[in-house]
Formats: C-alpha cells, sequence, structure tokens
C-alpha cells in the first residue's frame, strides 16, 4: 500500500492557479485579482506570457506581479469587456456567492469582476462554506463614515473593527479604509450587499453575491474539483 502526504494548503492554491490557465484564451486581455492564490496563477501566467494580450488588474500588489513578468497590464477605462476574471475568495458559498477583500483589493476586484463575462475563483477547499460568514466581512468605507457605519452594522448584531496596519489604520489603494465585521450569518446574500451599497459611506462592501463566480475551482485532496454556478 503506498501512503501520500496530503497536499499543503500552499500546494492547493498552486494546483487552482495552474488550472486556472484553461480559461484564459490566447490573444485576450484577462482580469486579475488579489492574493496569494492569484499569485500562484500570476506565476502560471508567466509560462505563457506570450500568448497574453495583458491584463486589468484589482491591486496595486498584482499590478507589480504582472509587470515583473512582462504582462501589460491595462487601465480598467481602457477596456470594454473582460472574457474571464479570476480571482481568489475568502470565502464561497454553493451558489457561488463570495466573500471577499482579506486583502483589502475588494473595490477594484469588484469593478474588474463587472466588466467580465465570467469570474473563474479559485480556491482551496477550506474557502468553501454552507452559509458566509464566519470569515470578517471586509466593507471599505470613507474615513469620516467609519463609526456611523459600525454602529449601522452592530444594529443587525455585527462588531465591527477598523482593520489596522502597523498600528495604524490600513489606507487602501483607493486611500479609504476597512471595517472588518463579525457576528453576522450572511443567509440572504443579494439583499444584503443591496443593503449595505445603500449606506453613506460605504464604498464596497466584501459580499460578492451580484458579481458572483460562474465557476470555482476548488483544490482538494483529491485534485481540482470545478464548480459551476
Ligand atoms: C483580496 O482583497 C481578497 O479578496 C482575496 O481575493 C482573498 O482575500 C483571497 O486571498 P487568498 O488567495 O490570499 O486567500
Amino acid at each position: 500500500m503506498t501512503t501520500s502526504t496530503p497536499l499543503t494548503q500552499d500546494e492547493l492554491k498552486a494546483l487552482v492557479g495552474q488550472a486556472a490557465l484553461r480559461y484564459v484564451v490566447p490573444g485576450d486581455i484577462v482580469g486579475v485579482g488579489t492574493g496569494s492564490t492569484v499569485n500562484k496563477f500570476i506565476d502560471a501566467l508567466a509560462t505563457v506570457k506570450d500568448q497574453v494580450r495583458g491584463a486589468v488588474s484589482s491591486s496595486v500588489a498584482s499590478t507589480e506581479r504582472l509587470r515583473a513578468i512582462g504582462i501589460p497590464v491595462f487601465d480598467a477605462n481602457e477596456v470594454e469587456q473582460l472574457g474571464v476574471y479570476i480571482d481568489g475568495a475568502d470565502e464561497i458559498d454553493g451558489q457561488g456567492h463570495m466573500v471577499k477583500g482579506g486583502g483589502a483589493a475588494l473595490t477594484r476586484e469588484k469593478i474588474v469582476a463587472a466588466l467580465a463575462r465570467q469570474f473563474v475563483c479559485i480556491a482551496d477547499e477550506s474557502k468553501l462554506v454552507d452559509t458566509l460568514g464566519r470569515f470578517p466581512l471586509p466593507v471599505e468605507v470613507i474615513p469620516m463614515a467609519t463609526a456611523h457605519v459600525a454602529r449601522r452594522f452592530a444594529a443587525l448584531g455585527g462588531q465591527a473593527t477598523l482593520r489596522l496596519k502597523d498600528g495604524q489604520p490600513l489606507v487602501t489603494d483607493n486611500g479609504q479604509h476597512i471595517l472588518d465585521v463579525t457576528g453576522l450569518s450572511i443567509t440572504d446574500p443579494l439583499a444584503l450587499e443591496s443593503q449595505i451599497n445603500q449606506w453613506p459611506g460605504v464604498v464596497t462592501v466584501g459580499i460578492f453575491a451580484h458579481q458572483k463566480a460562474q465557476v470555482c475551482l476548488l483544490g482538494t485532496a483529491q485534485g481540482v474539483k470545478t464548480l459551476t454556478f
């Protein structure tokens, strides 16, 4: 009998990053997300970079990585539509709804996702959940609205905490702050996303239900599983 060592989370991320290449159409501009799983996708993209016309990126960090491997990065305003957007998630449910923003890039991620015909989520199996809400929900807010938005979450039973970096409020690529909200059980992601979107001072809520995934490449001990929604 042979025994094999289970793949590490990092190896699962590399597996799905590689698997995402099959959604990249030669000659196209590809939408590229942000995070440690997407970094594996960018590594894989380097091996086919001559077949890719360019990318629209969802963060300064991904832009730097893409440029470092020689892939041209287009401004989102230069592109009317993308065939595919490839990004990770902090949580994904059985319908393709996601929580995103653990890397603070949620606003640009939602914008690039909105440009794409297809959202392909790449994730290791720890991200698949029955109900969204275990991972603290990231919300990008205009700094003067943080206390007000936190009170609105408290009224829903959530506890909002200002995200810090080096002891100071984290400043996003867009010059805003992030609240991380615990204590929410997101049973109706579409409705909650719509509701929070109405609150003054909210730039973006990290629920991706209106911009959900159509495909999830899930890294599991048995290999890459393809879920479609
Ligand atoms: C970035 O803001 C996030 O939305 C990421 O997509 C998400 O946090 C997943 O990141 P990892 O691939 O690093 O887990």
